[in-house]
């Protein structure tokens, strides 16, 4: 069932998911060649709570960490490690809180140092396909024109998107219905309507789609070895169309 949220809801979805965006902002100013990624989520950790807010991912079904960091051709909830980043790496940063009874969700893949033009260009492409899913986020549309929107952007520069997961409703539960393919066939699934909150997180694979866990349970990585890239915005459909909740300045 998918919750409708009253506009003091979606105040409340907003100040957590703009802590959340500031948070992203901190983390990707921070990122750089021989910065650990166990020090960005112990870094999470500190401005959470100087946030007055609790991660989202730590302790949900058994995640150990605050912060997921997929590097390379982790797809995604890669552990935090004291492995070093590289130059020419490109890291997935997925971040969630709690925060006054609602919950902020988003993710970002960024550059340490000078990285490829092919990781430059995935990267670029994955962001976009998110816009692109986002512009369908309006009253009266389906869910899945987004899920096809996202997928027609990404296959026409000829890379796949993750069929393993979603995106989600978001509110007073990290994940709440509906769930949120990023491919399909445009016109079906749930009537979009003012009032609904969702977070879109296009993954998107430099070649096949395929993914495969790690033995710890929770690491997801490219089936091929190639690379893969992650954006995810919380957004509330409104009258006038979509609302990106996940930016730190409320633009
Ligand atoms: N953005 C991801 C999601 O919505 C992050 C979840 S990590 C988890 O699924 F640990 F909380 F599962
Ligand atoms: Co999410």
């Amino acid at each position: 069932m998918v919750i409708l949220k009253s506009p003091k809801e979606i105040e409340k979805i907003t100040a957590s998911n703009r802590i959340v965006a500031k948070i992203l902002k901190t983390l990707e100013s921070e990122v750089a060649r021989g910065v650990t990624t166990m020090q960005l989520n112990d870094l999470s950790e500190r401005l959470t709570g100087e946030n007055q807010a609790v991660p989202a991912f730590k302790g949900y079904r058994g995640y150990p960490f605050s912060l997921c960091t997929s590097v390379n051709h982790v797809v995604v909830h890669g552990f935090p490690n004291d492995t070093p980043l590289e130059e020419g790496d490109i890291v997935s940063l997925d971040f969630g809180i709690l925060h006054d009874g609602y919950y902020g969700d988003a993710a970002i893949t960024v550059a340490v140092g000078k990285i490829s033009a092919p990781a430059m260009k995935l990267m670029q492409v994955t962001r976009e396909s998110l816009y692109k899913g986002i512009e369908k986020a309006v009253p009266d549309g389906r869910l899945s024109d987004i899920s096809h929107a996202v997928q027609t952007h990404v296959e026409a520069h000829g890379y796949s998107v993750v069929r393993k997961f979603v995106g989600h409703g978001i509110g007073s539960k990290l994940h709440e219905d509906p769930q949120i393919p990023n491919f399909g066939k445009a016109g079906t699934g749930v009537r979009l309507k003012p009032g609904m909150t969702l977070a879109i997180e296009p993954m998107v694979n430099e070649k096949g789609y395929e993914v495969r866990i790690l033995e710890d349970g929770w690491t997801a990585v490219t089936e091929d070895g190639a690379l893969s890239a992650h954006f995810e915005h919380t957004i509330a459909i409104t009258e006038k169309g979509p609302v990106i909740l996940s930016r730190s300045d409320g633009s």
